[in-house]
């Protein structure tokens, strides 16, 4: 007999890193920023008026769009926020991923890309990468439906030359090609550089690590006013007020304090730069970062080991159980003070072996 059940959508939902509590944790899992955002952010989220709540917010989150418009450069009909650059990259998936031909992504990447592929029903091949991880251009000169390529790419965290991205961009000019953003500024080029060059260009960036913001949820996209136009169709389709009061206030205020967000963006390149050479002593070989983590691996001592002697000290750090990245360790970079006791105990549990 037929079932309710049977029309019920069965999904394989993206696992996001654990969120532990306690106050001694070090959590280096989920490639937050260790730092608390602008002092300003603070300021204006103490002076809000809680009684504006009873309003909905704009739905264009104009205070945000202008400050990101002025600090960028681009119009404000070519920006488009959401809530995290998670729900800006499923509008753009939704929007522009609309063909019988597949998508195309690196098979070693962003896991929320075929999620999204799946839930909205999106055909997807994977691209392969080379040995050392880095990205081969030529798998993006297939027929596609459209790209999406995170650069720098996680969790590798490596960053391709802004001429692998124009390549890809100068290949395929039928389809919509996405670069998602999300660690550029930790020592990426941005391809916001190429968007006077193509129209068919959607460069994503977030908030939630360069500028200390996770927990306010702020993600934008930059492209040609037709994509812009069209995501904002897509999103007043599905849900007008998708981003709250205090998050676009807030996050104008980040978006102000240029001054303390490239201190802070420094302070984690530098601290990055020493870790890179700790755990070099240590045994551990990765790739080049240039993000706020790093991909690490031991030459000796299997990567799930560490991972779960770490979590028994209470140092938190993301595996991954997968194809050819099962050996290695996802680390965020913390504050000095953070690295140094997770190097503490890495050599505890590398000492004994
Ligand atoms: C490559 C990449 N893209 C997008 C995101 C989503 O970030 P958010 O939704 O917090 O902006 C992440 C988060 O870890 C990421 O690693």
């Amino acid at each position: 007999m037929a079932s309710w059940e049977d029309n019920l959508r069965q999904i394989e939902p993206y696992v996001p890193g654990e969120q532990p509590q306690g106050k001694d944790i070090v959590k280096l899992n989920t490639n937050e920023n260790p730092y608390p955002p602008a002092p300003e952010v603070e300021k204006i989220i103490k002076e809000f008026k809680t009684e504006d709540l009873k309003k909905y917010p704009d739905t264009t989150a104009q205070p945000l769009v202008e400050a990101l418009s002025e600090y960028y450069g681009f119009e404000e009909n070519e920006i488009f926020v959401g809530v995290g650059s998670d729900d800006v990259l499923a509008m753009a998936f939704m929007a522009f991923f609309n063909s019988d031909k597949p998508i195309l992504f690196p098979e070693i990447s962003y896991s929320f890309y075929e999620v999204w592929a799946d839930l909205f029903r999106i055909p997807y091949t994977k691209t392969k990468l080379n040995e050392d991880f880095t990205l081969q251009k030529e798998e993006f000169f297939k027929e596609n439906g459209g790209i999406v390529i995170a650069n720098p790419n996680a969790p590798t965290s490596i960053a391709e030359p802004l001429e692998f991205i124009e390549d890809v961009l100068k290949y395929n000019q039928a389809s919509v090609v996405i670069v998602d953003e999300a660690y550029v500024d930790f020592g990426g080029n941005s391809a916001l550089s190429l968007l006077n060059k193509y129209n068919n260009l959607l460069v994503v960036q977030t908030f939630s690590k360069s500028r200390s913001m996770a927990g306010a949820r702020i993600g934008f996209a930059i492209g040609s006013k037709k994509l812009i136009s069209t995501l904002n169709a897509v999103k007043n389709s599905y849900n007008s007020y998708t981003m709250n009061m205090v998050s676009y206030l807030a996050g104008r205020e980040a978006v102000l304090n240029k001054a303390y967000f490239e201190d802070r963006v420094n302070a984690i390149i530098k601290t990055r730069e020493n870790c890179k050479k700790s755990f070099k002593e240590l045994g551990f070989t990765m790739p080049d970062s240039k993000t706020n983590f790093l991909f690490v691996k031991h030459d000796r001592v299997p990567a799930a080991e560490i991972y779960e002697k770490l979590r028994q000290a209470g140092i938190y750090v993301r595996y991954f159980k997968k194809p050819r990245i099962d050996n290695y360790l996802r680390i965020t970079i913390g504050t000095d003070e953070e690295m140094n006791k997770l190097l503490g105990e890495l050599k505890k549990i590398l000492g004994g072996k």
